[in-house]
């Protein structure tokens, strides 16, 4: 495989990339083990739905709101609607654990040079909490929130917030999703882009076209070997 060069940061969406958000049901004894997958699915989807409806009719609120309102819809959904499972499980939200290679390829990343950081919809409440909760701590340069521009991914406001704070253009940039309408935008946006294909989806028809696509994130240092930015 190509390496990619002139890299200085590694960038990384937060949900399905760095955080499993199936790990907030998965520790939910609560909801019905036959209703466990398609719950997940159905608030995963809705969430999404909602952050691009709200971009596109201009009427933002923030990722907590947004997710809180897509769990609520499927919910209602399964006739599984109860306030206390409902906070049961926002709360978990904001405690997901990692998948398990991101602490270590994060580490062999910062020894090889790379600046790290998280670019989300996530609130910055929700990400630092994140963060502390899967043991992230001290290994992201940045936390960057979608929040600080008011709109969300696939905006490339949320992308051009991402170059502002580090300082970098976007070729100077890895950025890495395992959600492929993020990694192909980003791409389209001018970053280098890895998608990160956990998930196994088909590949998208939007503008865009992902440098490479892996499966985990432990492949990510041999993809982009030393930072050479001296
Ligand atoms: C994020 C979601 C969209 O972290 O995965 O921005």
């Amino acid at each position: 495989m190509k390496m990619l060069k002139g890299i200085r940061a590694c960038v990384f969406d937060a949900y399905g990339t760095i955080f499993d958000f199936a790990t907030a049901t998965a520790r939910c004894p609560d909801i019905p083990d036959d209703k466990r997958a398609a719950l997940t699915a159905l608030w995963r989807d809705k969430q999404l739905q909602y952050t691009w409806l709200r971009s596109l009719q201009g009427c933002h609120a923030d990722f907590e709101q947004v997710t809180a309102d897509a769990l609520d819809f499927a919910l209602e959904s399964f006739s599984l609607e109860n306030p206390a499972l409902r906070e049961r499980l926002l709360a978990l939200y904001r405690t997901l654990q990692a998948f398990p290679e991101v602490a270590d390829t994060l580490r062999q990343l910062r020894e090889a040079g790379f600046a790290t950081a998280i670019l989300s919809n996530g609130t910055p409440l929700m990400l630092q909490s994140a963060v502390r909760a899967s043991g992230l701590e001290g290994l992201f340069d940045a936390v960057l929130s979608a929040e600080a521009v008011q709109v969300f991914k696939t905006h490339p406001r949320v992308y051009e917030y991402a170059l502002q704070q580090l300082g970098l253009k976007a070729e100077q940039i890895s950025f890495q999703s395992s959600n492929g309408w993020d990694a192909y935008a980003a791409s389209a946006f001018g970053m280098r882009v890895i998608w990160c294909n956990r998930y196994d989806q088909r590949p998208e028809r939007l503008p865009g076209a992902p440098d490479h696509v892996i499966r985990s994130l432990s492949e990510l240092p041999r993809l982009l070997g030393r930072c050479d930015a001296g």
